[in-house]
């Protein structure tokens, strides 16, 4: 669990870097930074749809093979976004200063009568943002609100070859067990603590938080790049010859 002093540094950090100017942050193509102490993850409501929509299209079909055991077609990708039950399942995601959403989880919550107290746990996040912890990062956050609502049995279907996804579940803890070409994980989840309780609330506060201020800065950043195209067109004409 989190604890407050590295929630209260993380959001520190957060504001710290939402102040500096674009020029001076890392280019998108920079070698991988080491993941913040914290990573803002928001649960996601019906109105992120389309961008869950648009991060899940941007995937190309191998990392579709791997997020869904086949290569979905775009359609396919839009009825399953389209689909997604917001108030039974929980969607998690991480977006970037630009508001794109880079990574998400969705937890699927059982709704069979014998298994109501599992869970399913898929994600998926954009190659520029691999291996900077967000999938981890987003498993964690996953299992702990699935045992906060009661879950105890969490699922990973996974296809063999996904090594980074079996490291994921085979670093917290679960039991992984390979059938050809296909490997399930299942992981026993604590009970709920007043703390676990509490550190998620403490999150989702930072997490939304984070991003009103990536919308503010955006906004902020976006007037002053009009602001400034005006002026050039208003100092271009007034340097027009025979003026
Ligand atoms: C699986 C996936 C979510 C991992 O995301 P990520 O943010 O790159 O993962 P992390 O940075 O948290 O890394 C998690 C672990 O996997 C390891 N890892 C990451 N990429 C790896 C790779 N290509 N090969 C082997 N191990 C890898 C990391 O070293 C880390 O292990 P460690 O903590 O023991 O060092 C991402 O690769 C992805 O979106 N793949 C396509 C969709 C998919 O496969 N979804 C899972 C099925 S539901």
């Amino acid at each position: 669990m989190v604890e407050p002093k590295i929630l209260f540094q993380a959001s520190l950090d957060v504001g710290r870097e939402l102040l500096r100017s674009p020029a001076s942050r890392q280019e998108p193509d920079a070698p991988p930074k080491r993941v913040p102490v914290m990573v803002p993850i928001r649960s996601l409501g019906p109105s992120h749809r389309e961008r869950i929509a648009q991060h899940l299209l941007s995937l190309d079909p191998q990392d579709r093979y791997l997020r869904f055991g086949y290569v979905a077609s775009d359609e396919q990708i839009r009825r399953y976004s389209d689909g997604l039950n917001f108030e039974r399942d929980e969607i998690f995601g991480i977006y970037n200063r630009k508001l794109e959403l880079i990574a998400m989880a969705h937890l699927a919550f059982s709704t069979e009568a014998d298994s109501k107290s599992c869970a399913e746990f898929g994600v998926s996040v954009l190659r520029a943002s691999r291996s900077r912890g967000y999938g981890a990062r987003l498993f964690d956050r996953a299992m702990m609100h699935a045992s906060n609502e009661g879950v105890d049995l969490m699922f990973i279907h996974a296809l063999s070859e996904n090594t980074a996804m079996i490291k994921i579940a085979r670093n917290a803890g679960a039991v992984i067990e390979r059938d050809g070409s296909e490997t399930e994980a299942h992981l026993r989840l604590p009970p709920a603590t007043l703390d676990s309780r509490m550190t998620e609330m403490l999150e989702e506060q930072l997490a939304q938080t984070d991003y009103r201020l990536k919308a503010q800065a955006k906004n902020f950043y976006a007037l002053l790049a009009s602001l400034q195209e005006m002026r050039q067109g208003v100092r271009g004409a007034r340097e027009k010859p025979g003026r």
